[in-house]
């Protein structure tokens, strides 16, 4: 794991509070990788395990910005680590994954397996938004869908999973590049690509984010009423905004209940935003590898075969893992929130018809009181 925000850098180093961005991430840049918790309790009824948690002290633009051997060679150091401490299986969480061609080279450096988790991930987060559209009394058949980062290694698997369940699907890039368009090939005539997103996300009533970018990339107020949006990526896709919208359920994707008596043990203040018998599915997925005794690099790479999606799913069922119900910004979404949205987008739906229809029929009478006006103008000329 790493930290997704310079809050978030005050849980293990509470010096960096008060001081200013560039020396923190200078301060970060210095620190060696560390264990930050002790994962124990899980346990299914065929068997139980323990893990460790190791922090990376590098923030996304980090990640992202900084030189890539540099950030390998961290990430990679953090995975010796893990070997030193006697694991099986090094699972990488968050944007640990994006780089090295999703995990490729920092396998390639070590000799343990390693994996991204993006399987589980990318069968959490369709199941989640599935269990949503249930709730909401949506479609799927009728619903156009759209994935945005559909070219990243959950977005494009996500699609996949998807498009047979919708009526159309929308894949969502910033560019029309060849693999967006080879994913629509492979998808099928259900399928669209854009790299528009916000006009797209203006037609979808089920979406589904999973970016790796550093900051909120949906901020349009332009979503249909009865909108569904499911964000995987961390940092979070979905801005603040959008998410207080209270005609459109946000959800988070790929958190998974935990079973046993899941515990995280630390000396730091680790605030994952959930209790500890929750987790992401990448942790989720590392565990249940773990459990199975499959000590291999299961996901890896930007390509996710959907059959690998199929084996983790059928793992975590083997097991006991769950989806965590429906979740946002750390809370439970409750019946009642799910009623609440279903009322308030009926009423704005409403509205707008409304709205509509008083603005045409304004527009008719304008139309007819010009025509009149010609009229009695034409009739003048002629007396
Ligand atoms: N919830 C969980 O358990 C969990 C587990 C693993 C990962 N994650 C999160 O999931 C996200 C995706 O991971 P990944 O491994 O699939 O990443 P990835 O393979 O790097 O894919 C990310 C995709 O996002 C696209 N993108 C970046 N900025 C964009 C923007 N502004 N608008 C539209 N698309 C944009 C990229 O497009 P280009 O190809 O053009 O760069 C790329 O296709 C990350 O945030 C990661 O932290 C969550």
């Amino acid at each position: 794991m790493h930290p997704l925000s310079l809050d978030e850098v005050c849980t293990f180093e509470p010096n960096a509070a008060g001081k200013p961005d560039q020396l923190v991430e200078k301060m970060l840049e210095w620190m060696p990788p560390f264990v930050i918790a002790h994962r124990q309790g899980v346990a299914s009824s065929l068997t139980g395990v323990e893990g460790i948690m190791i922090c990376v002290p590098l923030l996304p633009q980090q990640i992202l910005g900084l030189n890539t051997d540099f950030v390998l060679d961290k990430i990679v150091e953090a995975g010796e680590l893990a070997e030193k401490n006697g694991v099986d299986i090094i699972g990488l969480g968050a944007f640990t994954s994006v780089v090295g061609n999703r995990g490729k080279k920092i396998a390639e450096r070590l000799s343990l397996p390693v994996t991204t988790g993006n399987s589980y991930t990318a069968f959490s987060a369709v199941e989640a938004l599935k269990m949503s559209a249930k709730k909401m009394k949506l479609e799927l058949p009728e619903t156009t869908a759209v994935v945005v980062g559909a070219t990243g290694s959950i977005g494009a698997v996500c699609a996949q999973i998807l498009a047979p369940q919708v009526k159309k699907i929308i894949l969502a890039g910033r560019q029309i590049s060849p693999p967006l368009l080879r994913l629509k090939e492979l998808i099928g005539p259900n399928a669209e690509v854009t790299e528009d997103t916000s006009a797209a996300l203006d037609q979808a009533k089920l979406i589904l984010s999973a970016t790796n970018a550093i900051g909120p990339v949906i901020e349009t107020a332009k979503l249909l009423p009865g909108t569904i949006m499911c964000d995987v990526a961390r940092p979070r896709d979905v801005a603040t905004r959008v998410s207080s919208r209270r005609d459109v359920l946000v959800i988070e994707g790929g958190v998974i209940k935990l079973p046993g008596q899941p515990e995280l043990v630390t000396d730091y203040r680790v605030d994952l935003g959930m209790p500890d018998f929750l987790t992401f599915a990448c942790e989720a997925e590392t565990i249940l590898l773990t459990m199975d005794e499959r000590f291999e690099s299961f996901s890896l790479g930007r390509t996710i075969p959907l059959e690998k999606v199929n084996i983790i799913a059928e793992i975590a069922d083997r097991h006991g893992f769950e989806l965590a119900g429906l979740r946002n910004f750390g809370e439970d979404i409750t019946r009642a929130d799910i009623r609440r949205v279903r009322r308030t987008a009926r009423f704005r739906r409403i509205r707008e018809k409304l709205k509509n229809s008083s603005k045409s029929g304004w527009a008719k009478a304008k139309a007819k009181a010009g025509k009149a006006k010609d009229r009695a103008g034409k009739s003048r000329r002629s007396a």
